[in-house]
């Protein structure tokens, strides 16, 4: 059956370079999206930029740039940045984009016909980073965003409010009612408790800066840039035109968002979604963060994780392995330039890329480069196998359930006994027999069959080492069953992933300023 599936990543702020810690989000729902197309689904992944809004003016005031000149920039390598990770979206949103700006005007205008907003006058904080309100009790005591503890700024002015608070009892039911709609659970439980502690209305609008989607009836309002960015993910479809997409893609099968941003997702948009009267999304799914010595990313820490500077040093696959691997599902991961070194010479260089040099190696020598299969078989071949299959079971399900890293643990839980595999059957001393060699081509070929299929099930991960694996096994079958009887005519490549020197990988990068 062809299922439709729609997965977005959140749209970014250009309000810089984007790190290694934000490719995460990204890379995730390409890894997502090119399985379910592998899987036979009709994909539509949408990714882009989130590009009004006070703090975007702010930096551009201070890069003596125009708002828009100042975006322009930095969306191209935004778009650069997806380009060179291999990013296979769909489509590109930007909230500058004309028909975005449309339809986010015709969505305020509909919520003021309905009655959904009303002019009032905003008093509170506003935390200008993350572009939050806040009131007085939520921070309590201290002058500081909850979220991101750097300083708030005293707000008053004459804004138009949603009213919010009219759908609380309806975001209760609904989530309650809808296990999925909020995973994982422990964020489930989190909002669930915020919502029930009372939801206020929602300001929407501001004028104490211009650089937004200006109010269709007031238009010395700009619409608050939560809303602006949120609807974006009906916006990419068409919506409020007809033009197929969104009837098609429309309720989103999963938002996939970092932990941080979760409250947005699951409360603003959901209301929103209701009170337009449209479906809302299947799930919002929020995922951890990559910590830098256990704290927040960010240059200043003068540690490299400018993504394309290690996407060229390692390879880009070793730099979707890493952030997809060292991410636990629905907790935070570390990164160091020595944890990320340490990945690619155990993981890639030791167990994956040793594992397919030395096999194609030994097809050559043994032979001259062609191995059939159909011939001896011994019961030590049976838990190989065995375990093929099950890690293609197991693996589908932990993509399906967003368990990327243990998806992958359980893919190179494969490839450990692959490698085991080759010690158990020592092809080195069945070469010596020449009574051995319809055994040793046997082994050779199970060889060669599990490593297509670690080919076929890592390829959605690291699109590029599975064509690298593909050409020196001399096939491109990426069908995830166990294939008996078949040939395989190897060509010796270069190494998928040559060593790394640690120390002097890691005294080369602190040289490195950026
Ligand atoms: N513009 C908003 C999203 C609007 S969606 C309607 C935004 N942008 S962002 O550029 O700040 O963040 C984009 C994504 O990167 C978010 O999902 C965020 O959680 C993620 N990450 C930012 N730093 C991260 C890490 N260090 N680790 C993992 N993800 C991180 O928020």
């Amino acid at each position: 059956m062809n299922n439709k599936y729609y997965i977005t990543t959140p749209i970014y702020y250009p309000s810089g370079k984007l790190h290694i810690g934000h490719v995460y989000t990204t890379v995730a729902a390409d890894a997502v999206a090119r399985f379910r197309r592998i899987m036979g689904d009709e994909v539509f992944f949408l990714t882009g930029t989130d590009e009004h809004g006070q703090k975007i003016q702010r930096k551009a005031q201070e890069a003596g740039k125009g708002p828009k000149e100042y975006v322009d920039e930095i969306v191209e390598g935004i778009v650069d940045l997806w380009d060179v990770l291999n990013i296979s979206y769909d489509k590109f949103i930007r909230t500058t984009d004309n028909y975005h700006v449309s339809a986010v005007q015709n969505i305020v205008q509909q919520l003021y016909d309905n009655e959904d907003i009303y002019k009032s006058e905003y008093e509170g904080w506003y935390c200008t980073p993350c572009e939050t309100f806040w009131t007085k009790t939520q921070l309590g005591e201290k002058s500081v965003c909850p979220d991101c503890n750097r300083p708030v700024e005293k707000a008053k002015e004459e804004s138009y409010f949603f009213k919010m608070s009219k759908y609380q009892d309806r975001l209760v039911e609904y989530i309650e009612n809808n296990p999925d709609f909020i995973q994982p659970t422990s964020r489930r439980n989190e909002m669930l408790a915020f919502i029930k502690a009372g939801l206020e209305d929602l300001c929407i609008s501001r004028t104490t800066f211009d650089w937004g989607i200006k109010v269709p009836f007031d238009e010395k309002h700009v619409v608050y840039v939560w809303l602006d960015a949120l609807s974006n993910y009906i916006t990419a479809l068409g919506y409020p035109e007809k033009t197929g997409l969104y009837e098609k893609f429309w309720p989103a099968n999963v938002h996939l968002v970092g932990k941080d941003i979760v409250r947005f997702h699951t409360v603003i948009w959901p209301t929103i979604l209701m009170a337009l009267d449209l479906p809302l999304p299947k799930q919002v799914f929020a995922h951890g963060w990559l910590l830098l010595d256990g704290g927040k990313m960010s240059k200043s820490r003068g540690n490299v994780v400018d993504p394309v500077i290690l996407a060229k040093k390692y390879g880009v696959d070793a730099v979707r392995y890493f952030v997809l691997r060292e991410i636990p599902f629905g907790q935070d991961g570390n990164f160091s330039n020595e944890l990320m070194i340490n990945r690619i010479n155990f993981d890639l260089a030791n167990d994956l890329g040793n594992l397919v040099s030395r096999t194609v190696a030994m097809v050559e020598k043994y032979f001259a480069g062609a191995v059939s299969g159909g011939q001896q078989e011994e019961e030590v071949d049976k838990d190989l196998k065995a375990l093929a299959v099950e890690t293609n079971e197991i693996s589908s399900d932990e993509i399906n359930k967003l368990m990327l890293s243990n998806a992958l643990a359980d893919i190179w839980k494969f490839i450990s006994r692959t490698n085991k595999y080759i010690d158990e059957t020592a092809p080195w001393v069945l070469a010596k027999d020449e009574g051995k060699k319809e055994r040793l081509a046997q082994v050779l070929y199970n060889l060669c069959e599990s490593i297509r299929l670690i080919a076929a099930y890592i390829q959605p991960f690291m699109p590029e080492t599975a064509s690298k694996i593909h050409q020196q096994i001399g096939t491109e079958n990426t069908d995830r069953t166990w294939k008996e009887g078949g040939k395989f005519t190897v060509k010796k490549g270069e190494a998928l992933f040559p060593r790394i020197d640690l120390k002097k990988e890691l005294d080369e990068l602190e040289s490195i300023t950026l």
